[in-house]
């Protein structure tokens, strides 16, 4: 294995990194926190949960004294980087003006101007605080003006927490019916059973399904993922989002892309504009203020209207609050040409390196996806094509990965993803490789992989 010049010859030997601490800390505080984290999405993370006191642009630092590059990125907002000076500067400034008004401010209409000046498909906006809560906003929005009620998503996409959507996003392949007509798999106890009553659950990249099912007339809206971020990180296949998007004009369906990972990540477009396809109405919220709770929802002015005259319900007190929204121009501000090229250009970086590395080891595995966020897959040589085919990765070798990852001074998440920011520049992707390889060479000695 080739050490990189840049990587001292001590470091080969550096004792691996403990987080005692923050195992010891979790279960302090779970005498308070249920399960000492705040989101069932931190829960059951090897070797534990961590507990952090800092970041600073691609860096975290732990309560054990730890240096590790983040590419969880807080699950995906941190295009930027953690602390950029800019962002900073700007809710200093806001936070001096006072912290909630229940009215409107300058701030929050730059802000919405710049989405509508970035996105193809705004022409009108809402802000919220969370993705679960804008992509009920489409929802409710699409069956107002349709008058129908029934919902097409698709196995394996994610579009928030709430009842009415927490169907088959990882449902288990014993449970999760035919290929072709998969059933629909509630992802917690205690969810309504009847909220899925409503919702059509289809394989994503079959293009004749969606057409298919639109000819019954009934679909008030398809919501999807225009590249599928939480299951992998799988392109369309060719012709897909145009067909999609043809055949729910043809059948008056309102055709709903969640960016709420891919906006302003992808390009400062979204998927929509890399793709060439404009939706009837897209949400986002993750990169849209680079760590601040803020999300929105954005699309045709008749359909965004009806919140203003069509007699549809948009509420919540901290929509727009401005502190949140002068983090919002903020980091709209700084999704130029120029940082976009780099965070191409890094990201491709790692991808290549990734492949190498697992190559070179003999590991079976796929990179796959784009530079700003791509996914990691052991055991699989091609790229999934949907849920199906990624499932049949071999997803404990992986935490084992992670896991040494995490070792060695590299946080990536246990699903396969791995999120790039602008603050990941040469010495951290450097340092990323080897960390790679020495990870790799770790579940080789042990028979992991
Ligand atoms: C595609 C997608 N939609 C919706 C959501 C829900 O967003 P939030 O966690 O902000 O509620 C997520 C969160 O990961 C997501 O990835």
């Amino acid at each position: 294995m080739q050490t990189p010049a840049t990587q001292p010859q001590s470091e080969q030997t550096k004792a691996l990194l403990g987080f005692d601490g923050s195992a010891r800390r979790i279960a302090e505080n779970s005498r308070w926190i249920a399960g000492g984290v705040n989101s069932n999405f931190r829960l059951n993370i090897s070797p534990t949960p961590l507990v952090f006191e800092r970041g600073e642009g691609a860096y975290l630092f732990d309560i054990d004294g730890n240096r590790l590059i983040d590419y969880y990125l807080g699950m995906g907002p941190m295009i930027l980087g953690h602390k950029p000076a800019a962002l900073v500067e700007a809710v200093k400034t806001q936070i001096d003006k006072g912290i909630l008004f229940a009215g409107q401010t300058e701030v929050e209409a730059r802000a919405a101007r710049l989405v509508c000046e970035l996105v193809p498909c705004a022409e009108r906006i809402r802000f919220g605080s969370s993705g679960s809560e804008v992509d009920q906003a489409a929802l409710r929005l699409a069956r107002a003006a349709t008058g129908r009620s029934k919902v097409i998503k698709f196995e394996g996409h994610y579009h928030g927490w709430f009842d009415n959507v927490l169907w088959s996003t990882a449902p288990a392949l014993d449970a999760a019916g035919p290929v072709d007509a998969p059933l629909a798999v509630a992802g917690s106890n205690g969810q309504l059973p009847q909220s899925a009553d409503d919702l059509v659950i289809l394989p994503w990249n079959d293009l004749e399904a969606v057409i298919r099912r639109l000819g019954q007339g009934d679909i008030a809206a398809v919501i999807m993922e225009a590249a599928m971020c939480n299951a992998g990180a799988i392109h369309p296949l060719p012709g897909y989002l145009e067909g999609v998007r043809e055949a729910c004009t043809r059948a008056g369906t309102v055709l709903i892309f969640d960016e709420v990972i891919t906006g302003f990540r992808l390009g400062a477009g979204g998927a929509q504009q890399r793709f060439g396809v404009t939706p009837d109405l897209a949400t986002f919220g993750k990169a849209i203020a680079n760590g601040f709770p803020v999300a929105a929802i954005a699309g045709r002015a008749d359909l965004l209207d009806q919140f203003a005259k069509g007699g549809v319900v948009h509420g919540g007190t901290y929509n727009s609050q401005p502190i949140a929204m002068a983090a919002t121009a903020a980091t709209l501000r700084a999704l130029t040409p120029d940082l976009f090229a780099g965070i191409e250009r890094q990201g491709g970086k790692l991808m290549e390196g990734m492949r190498e590395a697992l190559a070179s080891a003999g590991v079976t595995a796929a990179v796959t996806g784009f530079p700003s966020i791509f996914h990691v897959a052991f055991g699989i040589d091609k790229p999934a094509r949907n849920y199906r085919e990624l499932a049949r990765s071999n997803k404990p070798a992986y935490i084992a990965f992670t896991t040494a990852l995490l070792q060695r001074g590299v946080r990536a998440l246990e699903r396969g993803a791995w999120f790039m920011s602008a603050a990941h520049n040469d010495a951290v992707i450097e340092e990323t490789l080897w960390a790679v390889r020495r990870a790799v060479a770790d579940l080789k000695a042990r028979g992991v992989v």
